[in-house]
C-alpha cells in the first residue's frame, strides 16, 4: 500500500518521499533520541491504559509493552539503528516496535498524537533535570557549609564597590551563597509543582473520542493530574521556559561566585588557593596556576541565558495549538541542562578542594580602614554624638591615618584626641577586626555566633 519512498506513517496521503533538504530540516532524531526512555515510559503507560479501558486487547497491550522494553534495551546498549527518514524518536521507536511485535504496534498510536506524546516525553525529561538540579544544588550548599564551618570566625574584608567596606567573617561570606542557592532550589521546586500535569491524552489538540482515562496515565507517569485543556496541553512549553529561567538565575549565582574565586585566587589577593585538581597551568609561564574551571563556570550563564531567550523567542508568536517551531525547544534545554549540571558539579569540586588563606584574609581585613564604621558607632554610643557628626570626626581620623600611612588601630590616643578631645583609650577595643565582627550580632549579621546559628539551620534543612 505505502510507497516505500514515502513515509511509513503518513504514506497514504503522500505519493513521494521528502527532498533530502526537507529531511535535514525536519528531522529531530539527531537530538530527541535523548527522550527515548521517557518516550517508552509514556507509551507503556498509554498501552496499559488503552487495555484497561477495553480500547486495546490485553494481548496486544502485553505484546506492545514487552516489545517496548526490548526497544529500550536496544537503545541503551547502542544496538538500535536510528533513522533520519523516521524523523524523530517517536517514529523511530514505533517503527522498530513494529518489526518486533508486528501488527499490534500499529494500535499503540490509538487515541494519541505525536503532539501530546512529545509534550509528555519532554516534560518527563525536564522533570528529571529539575530533580537533578535540586540535588546538585544541595551538594554545593553542603560544600559551602563545610567551608563556612571551618572558618566561621575567620576575618576577611567585606566589600562594596569592590572597595574595602567592613570586616566580615569567611563563614558569613560562604553562607551568602548558601542562601542564594537555597532560593535557586526553591524556584526549581516551585516550577516542578506547577509543571506536573500530564499532557498525554490531549491527542493532536482537541482530545479524543475514545474512552481513555487520562487520570490513569497521569498517575502512572508520576504526574499530579492531567492537564485540563487539550489545546493548552499540546502547545504549552512553560515548563521548559521555567526550567531555563530557574537555570539562568542559578547559573548567574554560580557566575558571581566564580568571579570572586578568580579574583581571590590571584597573586594580588591570595584569599584562596585552588586545588591542582581544579586548576590548569600555562604552556609558557611555569609559575601560573589558572582558575579555568571558575572562568568557564562564569561563562556558562551566557549559553544558558541564551537558551532562555532563544526559546522565549521561538514561542512568542505561535498561534494555538502545536506548531513545528516547537521542535526547536529541545536542543536549547538539553544544552542548558547539561551545562548547568556540569557547572554545579565543577563548582562543588572546587569549593570542596579549595583552601581559604586565613592569614591573607585577616591581613587584608584590617587594611583600607575597614573599622571606620566601628569607630563612628563608638563615638555615637560612648560620647552620645549624633551619627552625622561621628561620621565627620571619623573621616578626619581616617585622613590622619592615611597621611601617616598607617591603619586606624596604629594611631596614638593623642592623634585621636587632637581631632576629638573626648575620645578615650577604650576606643581601641573596637578598632580591631575581630572585635568588629564579634560586635555585629544582629540577626543575619557577620558575628561568628550568628554565622554558627545559620550553619546549624542550613545543616538541619539539608539533612
Ligand atoms: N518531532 C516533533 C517535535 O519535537 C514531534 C511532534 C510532531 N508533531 C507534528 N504534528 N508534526 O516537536
Amino acid at each position: 500500500m505505502t510507497d516505500k519512498k514515502s513515509n511509513a506513517m503518513w504514506g497514504g496521503r503522500f505519493a513521494a518521499g521528502p527532498d533530502a533538504i526537507m529531511e535535514a530540516i525536519n528531522a529531530s532524531i539527531g537530538f530527541d533520541q535523548r527522550l527515548a526512555k521517557q518516550d517508552i515510559e509514556g507509551s507503556r503507560a498509554h498501552a496499559a491504559m488503552l487495555a484497561y479501558q477495553g480500547i486495546l486487547s490485553d494481548n496486544d497491550a502485553a505484546e506492545i509493552r514487552k516489545g517496548l522494553l526490548t526497544v529500550l534495551s536496544e537503545i541503551e546498549t547502542g544496538s538500535f539503528e536510528f533513522s533520519t527518514a523516521l524523523e524523530d524518536i517517536h517514529m523511530n521507536v514505533e517503527a522498530r516496535l513494529k518489526e518486533i511485535v508486528g501488527e499490534a504496534a500499529g494500535r499503540l498510536h490509538t487515541a494519541r498524537s505525536r503532539n501530546d506524546q512529545v509534550a509528555t516525553d519532554f516534560k518527563l525529561w525536564v522533570r528529571d533535570q529539575i530533580d537533578a538540579a535540586i540535588e546538585g544544588i544541595a551538594e554545593l550548599q553542603k560544600a559551602l557549609l563545610g567551608q563556612a564551618e571551618a572558618g566561621a570566625d575567620w576575618v576577611m574584608p567585606g566589600f562594596t564597590h569592590l572597595q574595602t567596606a567592613q570586616p566580615v567573617t569567611w563563614g558569613h561570606h560562604m553562607l551568602a551563597y548558601v542562601e542564594m542557592l537555597g532560593r535557586d532550589a526553591s524556584r526549581f521546586k516551585d516550577a516542578r509543582a506547577r509543571m506536573n500535569e500530564s499532557p498525554l491524552g490531549a491527542a493532536a489538540l482537541a482530545g479524543t473520542s475514545f474512552p481513555i482515562d487520562r487520570h490513569m496515565t497521569a498517575e502512572a507517569l508520576g504526574f499530579d493530574r492531567p492537564a485540563a485543556n487539550s489545546l493548552d496541553a499540546v502547545s504549552d512549553r512553560d515548563f521548559a521556559l521555567e526550567f531555563l529561567s530557574c537555570a539562568s538565575i542559578c547559573a548567574l549565582h554560580l557566575s558571581r561566585f566564580a568571579e570572586e574565586l578568580v579574583i581571590w585566587s590571584s597573586a594580588q589577593f591570595r584569599f584562596v588557593a585552588l586545588s591542582d585538581r581544579f586548576s590548569t597551568g600555562s604552556s609558557i609561564m611555569p609559575q601560573k596556576k589558572n582558575p579555568d574551571a571558575a572562568e568557564l563556570i562564569r561563562a556558562k550563564i551566557g549559553r544558558i541565558f541564551g537558551a532562555n531567550v532563544a526559546l522565549m523567542t521561538v514561542m512568542k508568536g505561535l498561534p494555538l495549538a502545536y506548531s513545528k517551531d516547537m521542535q526547536e525547544d529541545k536542543e536549547q534545554v538539553f544544552d542548558a541542562a547539561d551545562n548547568l549540571m556540569l557547572a554545579l558539579a565543577a563548582m562543588t569540586g572546587m569549593v570542596r578542594d579549595m583552601t581559604a588563606q586565613r592569614d591573607s584574609l585577616e591581613a587584608a581585613s584590617a587594611s583600607g580602614f575597614s573599622t571606620a564604621t566601628d569607630l563612628a558607632d563608638w563615638l555615637v554610643r560612648s560620647l552620645d554624638m549624633p551619627f552625622r557628626d561621628a561620621h565627620h570626626v571619623t573621616g578626619a581620623i581616617v585622613k590622619c591615618a592615611e597621611d601617616k600611612g598607617c591603619d586606624l588601630s596604629d594611631l596614638s590616643l593623642a592623634d585621636m584626641t587632637g581631632i576629638c578631645p573626648k575620645i578615650t583609650g577604650d576606643v581601641f577595643d573596637v578598632l580591631g577586626v575581630h572585635n568588629s565582627v564579634a560586635s555585629r550580632t544582629s540577626y543575619g549579621g557577620t558575628a561568628p555566633e550568628q554565622v554558627r546559628n545559620q550553619i546549624k539551620r542550613w545543616k538541619d534543612a539539608l539533612e
